[in-house]
């Protein structure tokens, strides 16, 4: 069985915690697309592990671990991410980077961070690891890819197309400093030697007869997709199921299910559109209750009620075929709890039950909600579906409903062993 595991809101969902779980089962788990610029964090045996590029099935034993094509690798925070996971005792003789993933240079940090502190409108709220830089120069063909670190001859040749063009930019359009010829040769000789041990020149073969099972990693998660999330407000990969496949490799016919992982809740971290979005005392329960700041920044999360608009958006274009639903305990002490069925536009009473995708009128768009009694208990040691409060089942089976897809992992607490597999 081979599965993509993807996020289906705006990212921080405990995509985390299910690729682990899944990961047990599978030979060979591929990070498609994204870069540092996710954070994802995994309880194992009472240790915390901080991933931000790393597939963490590299927890496991005897996997094939791999930071695919589609990925952006900024080479000093691999080294440090590496190096933290190696003092907590990591084995990675599974880790394999694919020679094709895009390689984020100094310069792309610089004009990201400069971007975001500077810009006085349309600010996205980028984590500033120079996502957005890269993937540009990806697509306009002037990128770095892992594979050029290890031909000195391809290097040089593209630095003397890519590097003027970059100084020229830095200097005129941001009146940033220039980087010299053998400043960046020099950074690139340097991470070539951190990166070598993984680089997997031998992916083709290895492809070619595959035969154990696949784990599609994403990161991120739907409504930041480039093509269908909030654009411009978000990131600039395609952490949709579509994805997995330009990010790995590997064609649509490896896929056989899509899981998207959605909190039972809703947070985003950065700016842009958040309809169901709770700026009071509920909104700061839930942060304070789920522990809402994000892992790569610090920042604080914003924080809402489940929006079933966006979510049945995310089943489609996401390609969902079943949710994992995370983190229904952080509601076990609330008296209500609602779900955004439609949107109602403020300005004609127009109601929207389909996502509008035009993300500059959600600024007039009110939520309509339905409102469900709490369980008020303490559910995080329940492991089965039957045993789950009635009020608690209601809730999903209201969520499955709405958004069109069936619930098929429920997680009521950060540990592996805080899981339920509902069968439909
Ligand atoms: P970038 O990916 O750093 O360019 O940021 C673009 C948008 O995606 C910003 O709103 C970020 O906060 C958001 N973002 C990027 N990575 C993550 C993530 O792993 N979790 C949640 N939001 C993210």
């Amino acid at each position: 069985m081979n599965t993509v595991v993807v996020g289906a809101q705006w990212g921080d969902e405990g995509k985390a915690k299910i690729t682990d779980i899944l990961a047990e089962k599978a030979d060979v788990i591929i990070r498609y697309q994204g870069g540092c610029n996710a954070g994802h964090t995994v309880v194992a045996n009472n240790i915390t592990y901080k991933f931000h590029l790393i597939p963490s099935g590299i927890l496991y034993k005897n996997k094939i671990c791999v930071i695919g094509p589609g990925t952006v690798i900024m080479p000093e925070y691999f080294e440090k991410e590496h190096q933290e996971l190696l003092n907590q005792g990591v084995d990675f003789s599974g880790l394999r980077i694919s020679p094709l993933a895009s390689i984020t240079m100094p310069y792309h940090t610089d004009i990201d961070g400069f971007s975001e502190d500077n810009a006085q409108k349309g600010k996205i709220g980028t984590t500033k690891k120079g996502i957005g830089p890269t993937y540009t120069d990806k697509i306009a063909r002037i990128g770095l890819k892992v594979q050029d670190l290890f031909d000195i001859e391809t290097l040089n040749e593209k630095l003397d197309i890519i590097l003027p063009l970059k100084n020229k930019q830095l200097q005129e359009v941001y009146g940033l400093k220039p980087y010299t010829k053998e400043q960046i040769l020099n950074y690139c000789h340097k991470y070539s030697e951190i990166l070598a041990p993984y680089v997997w020149f031998d992916w083709q073969t290895f492809f070619e007869e595959i035969d154990g099972s696949v784990l599609f990693e994403g990161a991120q998660g739907v409504m930041l997709d480039v093509d269908y999330g909030t654009y411009p407000f978000v990131t600039s990969s395609n952490p949709i199921a579509g994805g997995a496949c330009t990010g790995s490799g590997l064609g649509p016919k490896m896929i056989d299910e899509v899981i998207g992982v959605a909190k039972a809740y809703v947070t985003r971290v950065g700016e842009g559109p958040f309809v169901t979005e709770l700026n009071d005392e509920t909104g700061m329960k839930i942060q304070s209750i789920g522990h809402e700041f994000g892992v790569t920044t610090g920042r604080p999360r914003r924080c809402g009620w489940f929006d079933a608009v966006t979510m049945r958006y995310a089943v489609l274009v996401g390609g969902l075929t079943s949710v994992a639903l995370t983190k229904l305990d952080v509601f076990d002490t609330f008296d209500n709890i609602k779900i955004c069925y439609a949107y109602e536009d403020t300005r004609d009473g127009a109601i929207y039950k389909n996502y509008p995708t035009n993300v500059f009128i959600h600024k007039y768009l009110k939520p309509l909600y339905e409102t469900f009694e709490g369980w008020r208990q303490d559910i995080t040691s329940i492991r089965t579906y039957e045993d789950l409060p009635e009020n608690c089942k209601k809730y999903i089976s209201r969520v499955e409903e709405l958004i069109g897809a069936p619930v098929s992992i429920i997680s009521v607490g950060p540990d592996r062993e805080q899981t339920i597999f509902k069968v439909s």
